[in-house]
């Protein structure tokens, strides 16, 4: 069997090599952490990006959407706190020359302490049957407990030198644990050091005398500083909500898992403004609709769950992550952050505008609170990726390789494959390929063996394949082959597009998320 590490291994390789994602400037051998989507990938890509636009423009009234500049005025990230705040802890390793983000390297330790825990027992489990009780034997057991205490005690240390923004305490904590850098083995660490995200560049030429500007480091804050736009020619009622899409910004220090974090990279925010005092009430609202929005894909409710944060960012009162289950363990996918005021406010010192909301109903003016929704399109590919990327055995001897996508996300819908490119059967093909391509993507194949054909289809995950045979000629009817099962149904021509409607239409997803 191969390990999870294999397999992800396996799925970026196939990325590669079926179109959906290849290093950026590959003949030069690439840039670090910058990746482009081939033509498989840009469309699963869109998909993601329709479903999450459309379930918050077309499912709520309220929310509108808008397209910012990347680039952006240098004072807004000075009123955002991004100039002076938006850092990682790095450590170096002295004898390697790697460097690594100190509060993942204890982080990684604290899910180390949740492996033992889990280890145990499963171990446990398996030993005492059907009888089991898991809560039970966590809090007798007396090496389970012991681990757990350990991981408390790092955890709650963890969280106060974060909050306290203590470098010499986070230093502290990877020696006292014994981290060793994974490359040479050693425990020679460098101190710990602040260090800002954002990318610089210079905006007019020099002669000119040029300003310094960033490349967006999030997308929100295009959001934030339209906030006056839109509510006064939308004529918005709080509360309401902003939506956008577009490409953010990251000089990360530890760029790696792929398409997990990069340098560049794509966000989904939506900004909700709300009544002050009303914000947890939004809060949960929104973290149940994301959730939703996640599970309705049906990859399986148990490969999501929430993290909340331990330590708040500089401008929120509440934070959750959705997290989904990657090969290399839950990692965040979206982030859910009850923002405050904090933006508005610091926006209207710096701009010396007035951001403020009347409320009719109360009578009186405020300046909204925010609650965010944010996730990043590239990691959602990654999600969708994992969790869709299967090897199968099949019976006599036989394997395949077949990416479950969920039907709605899959690049291309349907393929047209004549059994034989001759007897008329390519010019029925085509006729049926010329009736669905107005609404769904579908590709047309006529080389290889009807078996050969599949198992490509299967690798790019398109959900049905419509096999047009000498029976068709006369009887009008096709052979529908599914994806996922391989089963075969004889079926009319003229019901074709209300069976791929029924699995593609993003309409069922949509009924699902506000029924
Ligand atoms: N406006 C809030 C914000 O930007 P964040 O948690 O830093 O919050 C939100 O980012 C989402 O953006 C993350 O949940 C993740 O999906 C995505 N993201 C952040 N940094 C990323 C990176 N370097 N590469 C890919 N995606 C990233």
């Amino acid at each position: 069997m191969a390990t999870q590490e294999e397999v992800f291994k396996k799925m970026v390789s196939h990325c590669k090599e079926y179109g959906f994602v290849f290093p950026s400037s590959d003949i030069y051998d690439g840039l670090a952490a910058v990746y482009d989507y081939g033509q498989m990938g840009v469309e699963l890509k869109n998909n993601i990006k329709k479903y999450w636009w459309d379930s918050m423009i077309l499912l709520h009234e309220n929310i509108v959407g808008i397209d910012a500049a990347i680039f952006m005025h240098p004072t807004t990230w000075k009123a955002s706190g991004h100039v002076d705040a938006f850092n990682d802890p790095l450590i170096d390793n002295r004898d390697s020359k790697k460097r690594y983000r100190a509060d993942v390297l204890i982080e990684e330790q604290i899910a180390k302490y949740d492996e033992k825990i889990n280890k145990e027992v499963e171990k446990a489990a398996k030993k005492f049957g059907e009888s089991f009780d898991a809560e039970l034997f966590k809090s007798t057991n007396p090496r389970v407990q012991e681990h757990i205490q350990k991981r408390e005690a790092l955890h709650t240390r963890f969280a106060k030198a974060l909050n306290d923004n203590n470098l010499d305490e986070l230093k502290q904590i990877i020696l006292d644990e014994g981290i060793v850098c994974p490359i040479s083995g050693t425990k020679n660490w460098t101190d710990v050091r602040q260090f800002n995200l954002m990318f610089t560049t210079e905006m007019g030429s020099t002669a000119d005398g040029s300003t310094k500007i960033y490349l967006r480091p999030e997308t929100a804050q295009g959001i934030f500083v339209n906030y006056l736009n839109v509510q006064k020619t939308g004529r918005m009622r709080i509360p309401f909500g902003i939506a956008q899409i577009g490409k953010a910004f990251r000089n990360e220090i530890v760029a790696r898992q792929f398409i997990f974090r990069m340098r560049e990279f794509e966000q989904m925010e939506m900004q909700f403004f709300v009544r002050p005092g009303s914000e947890m009430e939004w809060f949960k609202h929104w973290k149940e609709f994301r959730l939703k929005w996640h599970k309705a894909l049906g990859l399986g409710d148990e490969k999501y769950r929430f993290h909340d944060h331990d330590k708040l960012a500089h401008y929120a009162n509440a934070a959750t992550d959705i997290e989904f289950e990657m090969p290399f363990g839950f990692k965040e996918v979206e982030g859910i952050h009850s923002r405050t005021n904090f933006d508005l406010s610091q926006h209207a010192k710096y701009s010396g505008k007035k951001i403020e909301y009347y409320d009719p109903e109360l009578g009186e003016s405020y300046t909204p609170y925010v609650i965010e929704t944010s996730i990043g399109v590239d990691r959602m590919f990654l999600s969708i990726m994992c969790g869709s990327y299967k090897e199968e055995q099949l019976e006599g001897g036989d394997s395949r390789v077949v990416l479950q996508l969920p039907p709605v996300l899959a690049p291309v819908k349907a393929a047209i494959l004549p059994l034989v490119k001759k007897d008329g059967l390519p010019e029925k093909a085509r006729e049926i390929m010329d009736s669905l391509k107005f609404d769904f993507k579908c590709v047309y194949d006529e080389k290889d063996s009807i078996g050969k054909r599949y198992r490509r289809q299967d690798a790019v995950g398109t959900p049905f394949c419509i096999t047009v045979d000498h029976d068709t000629l006369n009887d009008n009817c096709v052979t529908v082959r599914y994806r996922d099962s391989m089963k075969q149904d004889r079926v009319k021509i003229e019901d074709l597009h209300a069976l791929i409607d029924a699995q593609v239409n993003m309409k069922n997803l949509f009924k699902k998320l506000i029924g």
